[in-house]
């Protein structure tokens, strides 16, 4: 089949069209994007094609399947537009800036009977399989708390536009700043390793560090931390960062009732089981992706079966959705100083 690309940023580049390249069932990359050279670069890059408008890339009958890798403000647009034109969408995290923008997505999905999926990657990491694996097998015993941090030095690092500058600073196109950008990352994987929802939240946010391009503080928080409470009355704590200098963290440690299991603590065991006798198992998987690590996330192969197979993709809109109303919550509840319920 051949894929669109919307949005050839950083992203596109280093995730989707090497993932689409990769993937046999995968006969052609077509690009898109509002600046022409960004798409001409990895058209050049990829042995593929540039659309010169959106409306060429969707009316492209030849076309089956689109990856929205635009900056957040215009994820409901394009993956609503591409549902509609009769296109499979996998569309970057967060789904969108509102539950009525993503409201619209899921709309557009079940009217156009298409698949759609959502890049919350950490699902597929081996080390993350592997923990889903061991909590499912009560080895350990019911999860009763865990603790979860994603932090890095920040997006102007990462960014096509690698300066202050970048969308990823400003309110109006990045909505929630490290929240939406790593925290929801968090969020999905708690959700999907505890098979469990958020329901309450109380946190504390800041712009602590990062200065916009004119130097002042910027719009939208570099670091957020979250006490956070599940549906099944599970206790957590998690923390976010932009102000992550020197390395990158991105550990989880889930503590049940006859152990502790440390998720990408140990450089050299991606998993670290200690059981409550402190007997300590050991897994060695692979490392955990980073900015300047990007091996093959799985996402798109997961999304190309999906897609020929007929199967309900791994990541749904709606649990983009949940994890959507986490971070509104999170949001909320530091601007307000209340315990949120989502
Ligand atoms: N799943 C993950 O691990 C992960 C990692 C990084 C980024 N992302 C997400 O991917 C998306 C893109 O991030 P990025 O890091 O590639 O950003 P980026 O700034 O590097 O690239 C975004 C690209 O989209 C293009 N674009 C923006 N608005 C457009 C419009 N209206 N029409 C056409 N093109 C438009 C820009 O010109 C740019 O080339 C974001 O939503 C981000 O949250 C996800």
């Amino acid at each position: 089949m051949k894929v669109g690309i919307i949005g050839c940023g950083s992203i596109a580049k280093h995730r989707h069209a090497p993932e689409y390249k990769g993937n046999p069932y995968i006969d052609e990359i077509v690009f898109y994007d509002r600046n022409r050279d960004r798409a001409q670069a990895l058209a050049d890059l990829f042995n593929g094609r540039v659309a010169e408008s959106l409306d060429e890339l969707l009316e492209d009958k030849s076309i089956e399947a689109i990856s929205d890798c635009s900056s957040n403000e215009t994820h409901h647009i394009f993956s609503t537009k591409a549902l509609l034109s009769g296109k499979h969408v996998l569309a970057e995290k967060p789904i969108s800036l509102t539950i009525a923008q993503a409201n619209e997505i899921l709309e557009a999905e079940k009217q156009s009977g298409k698949v759609l999926m959502v890049d919350h990657n950490q699902r597929f990491t081996r080390a993350h399989q592997k923990a889903k694996e061991i909590i499912a097998s009560d080895e350990l015993g019911k999860v009763l708390t865990f603790k979860t941090t994603f932090g890095h030095n920040g997006p102007e690092h990462w960014s096509i536009n690698s300066t202050n500058s970048t969308w990823f600073f400003k309110k109006d196109r990045s909505g929630f700043g490290v929240a939406g950008d790593l925290g929801i990352h968090k969020v999905d994987l708690i959700h999907y390793l505890l098979g469990d929802e958020i329901k309450q939240v109380s946190a504390f946010q800041g712009s602590l560090d990062k200065v916009d391009e004119h130097g002042n503080p910027i719009e939208v928080c570099d670091n957020i931390v979250c006490n956070l409470k599940t549906q099944s009355g599970r206790l957590g704590t998690a923390s976010f960062s932009w102000t992550y200098y020197g390395e990158e963290d991105n550990s989880t440690i889930i503590y049940c009732e006859k152990g502790i299991l440390k998720i990408y603590h140990n450089e050299l065991y991606q998993i670290e089981v200690i059981k409550e006798n402190g007997e300590r198992i050991h897994y060695q998987l692979e490392a955990i992706q980073t900015n300047d690590n990007q091996t093959n996330s799985g996402v798109i192969d997961a999304f190309v079966r999906s897609i020929r197979l007929g199967e309900k993709p791994i990541i749904s809109g709606e649990d983009a959705l949940a994890s959507l109303r986490v971070v509104l919550g999170i949001l909320e509840a530091a601007e307000t100083e209340q315990v949120v319920r989502i």
